[in-house]
């Protein structure tokens, strides 16, 4: 059976800042300011169990603007939450929520969403008989053209001479030098044709936007409505809570510059190998 695979030796890699950063210390801003990045995002899948939790935690940790996008358009309570409706099959949507934020572009965009299991209950697959063309679609769908489509319109006006961060939450198991189980064929190849635009998508931006950051996440095994019939059997300790996830990829995000453009990374900010 497939496991949500995690790192067994956490290391904060940029818990601190970055030993080079001491030398031009005189030219950064103070640790005020560092420590309010982001200061607008936009979570696309904020209704999800990860999802949510990123947007609470931004908005206690005094993010100003949160836009919060579901199929639902609902929203947590708090001054900060901006919600949004989209659908990652609908294209308009996702280009309408782009032009809304196009004159104040947020600091981060995070795409949250992503389906394991299908809403009719269908899937993971765990055999090669078990392919369905029409279930292979929807999981494509979801997984690697709604948050590339995403990707088309936000870093359309993403800016040119500062720091952005695009990050969609993937998954260890879209490695291909890591799949030593097999199964889960849809949802692997999705994450895995994910983790390939992504980098697509940094080596055309990053001829322009010589700070912007666009990456994967491996968020860890989560305690969610995604991960919830795949929990039995777990080792101890590996399941996190949406909470401690979403601290962990705030961090790791807010440490990342443009050299890690392109790679994945786990919720301990080691890079998942392709
Ligand atoms: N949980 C884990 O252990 C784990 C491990 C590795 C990777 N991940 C990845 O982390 C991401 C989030 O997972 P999660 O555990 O938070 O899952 P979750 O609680 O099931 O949330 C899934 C999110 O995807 C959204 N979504 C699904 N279909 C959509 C559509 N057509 N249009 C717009 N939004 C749609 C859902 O919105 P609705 O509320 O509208 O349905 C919901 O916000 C996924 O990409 C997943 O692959 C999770």
């Amino acid at each position: 059976m497939c496991d949500f695979t995690i790192s067994q030796s956490p290391s904060h890699r940029y818990a601190s800042p970055k030993p080079e950063l001491f030398a031009v210390s005189l030219a950064l801003p103070d640790m005020d300011e560092v420590g309010k990045w982001p200061r607008s995002a936009a979570i696309f899948g904020a209704s999800g169990g990860i999802g949510r939790a990123i947007a609470e935690t931004l908005a206690a940790r005094g993010c100003e603007i949160v836009h919060v996008g579901s199929r639902s358009g609902s929203a947590p309570e708090g001054a900060a939450f901006r919600p949004f409706t989209f659908d990652l099959t609908d294209e308009n949507s996702i280009a309408e929520t782009a032009r809304s934020m196009k004159n104040a572009p947020p600091e981060l965009v995070l795409v949250a969403s992503g389906v394991l299991t299908l809403s009719d209950g269908t899937g993971p697959e765990r055999t090669y008989k078990r392919l369905d063309p029409e279930k292979m679609a929807q999981v494509f769908a979801i997984n690697t053209i709604g948050p590339a489509i995403i990707a088309k319109h936000m870093l359309a006006f993403m800016p040119r001479d500062r720091r952005f961060v695009f990050a969609a939450l993937s998954a260890r198991v879209g490695s291909i030098s890591d799949n030593g189980l097999g199964g889960w064929h849809s949802y692997r190849a999705s994450k895995a044709a994910l983790n390939m635009l992504l980098r697509n998508f940094a080596l055309e931006t990053g001829r322009t936007h010589k700070q912007g950051v666009i990456v994967g996440l491996h968020p860890g095994t989560v305690d969610t409505q995604l991960s919830e019939p795949f929990q039995t059997n777990l080792p101890e300790g590996q399941l996190t809570t949406p909470d401690e996830a979403a601290a962990m990829l705030l961090d790791v995000m807010s440490g990342l510059d443009a050299d890690d453009s392109g790679k994945v990374f786990d919720f301990a900010g080691k890079e998942v190998p392709a």
